[in-house]
């Protein structure tokens, strides 16, 4: 086995699983993490990657910040900047 340093501080995880019930809402809001991180200068520190199941189904689209074992559910359209703002101050990223 080889390993790497992986190339993040922090992780998001969004629940895209195509045949539950986050799947499109949930790649829609990856693409909005996404676009939030980038524009508080975060695009190589705080990465947004896709993930199956996170077993909140019917509260979705949910995201996970795995490191603090923090939920947010029911997230809504406006909702990535704050959670991308909340992230990063917990984990303290500095833009
Ligand atoms: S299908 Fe998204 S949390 Fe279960």
């Amino acid at each position: 086995m080889d390993k790497k340093r992986f190339q993040a501080d922090v992780v998001l995880l969004v629940c895209t699983r195509k045949d539950g019930v986050c799947g499109k809402k949930g790649a829609r809001l990856r693409a909005r993490l996404t676009e939030a991180a980038a524009a508080e200068g975060l695009k190589k520190r705080l990465r947004v990657l896709p993930t199956g199941c996170l077993d909140a189904c019917g509260l979705g689209p949910v995201v996970l910040d795995p490191a603090s074992q923090t939920l947010y559910y029911d997230v809504g359209k406006d909702d990535a900047l704050d959670i991308v703002r909340k992230t990063a101050r917990r984990h303290g990223l500095e833009p």
